[in-house]
């Protein structure tokens, strides 16, 4: 990892992409702590994330979340799954910016995203193809920004990791 850069690494991508699965698994490879934030922000409230977004409404949910992303990267090392949203939220851009952390995009088609949230119920913000093809849209261009992108179409967790572990900046 380059002299100084933070040993943390921020996984970004849409919901669905296997940020969760392929932070664990990274997290075990490096011995590194591994914190999924939206796991985090559920044991915090004692509740769900489909009853944060219901009971209280998406702004107070980011609020939380920002708090959360704030919580994680005082751990270093630490490989941190973001939430499909987080970092596509302007103040949390610029505070991983900031940070001093490497992020990394795991992307994946449209499609295969969809087909994965199908049918699951835990995801607030899967309400319908349409409205998911829009905000897909809308975040890539964050997306875009990070630091490196991981192809995961088609590819086992395992696999993703390895194509992590091959950028060679830890
Ligand atoms: C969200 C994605 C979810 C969760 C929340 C909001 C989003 O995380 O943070 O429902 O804005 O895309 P996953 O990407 O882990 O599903």
């Amino acid at each position: 990892m380059h002299p100084l850069k933070k040993r943390l690494i921020y996984l970004l991508g849409f919901m669905g992409v296997g940020k969760s699965t392929v932070g664990a698994l990274l997290g075990e490879r490096l011995h590194w702590p591994f914190i999924d934030l939206d796991a985090t922000i559920e044991a915090g409230h004692g509740t769900t994330i489909r009853q944060i977004f219901e009971n209280a409404g998406e702004p107070f949910f980011r609020q939380i979340e920002r708090a959360a992303l704030m919580e994680a990267s005082k751990t270093e090392p630490a490989v941190i799954a973001l939430g499909g949203g987080t970092f596509v939220q302007k103040p949390n851009f610029d505070y991983i910016q900031e940070a001093g952390g490497t992020t990394i995009w795991l992307d994946c088609p449209l499609e295969e995203l969809r087909r994965r949230c199908e049918g699951k119920n835990d995801r607030p913000l899967f309400r319908d193809p349409a409205s998911f093809a829009q905000l897909f849209e809308q975040r890539l261009p964050f997306y875009r920004q990070a630091d490196h992108r991981i192809p995961t179409e088609g590819i086992g967790p395992e696999e993703v990791v390895e194509n992590i572990l091959r950028l060679q900046v830890f």
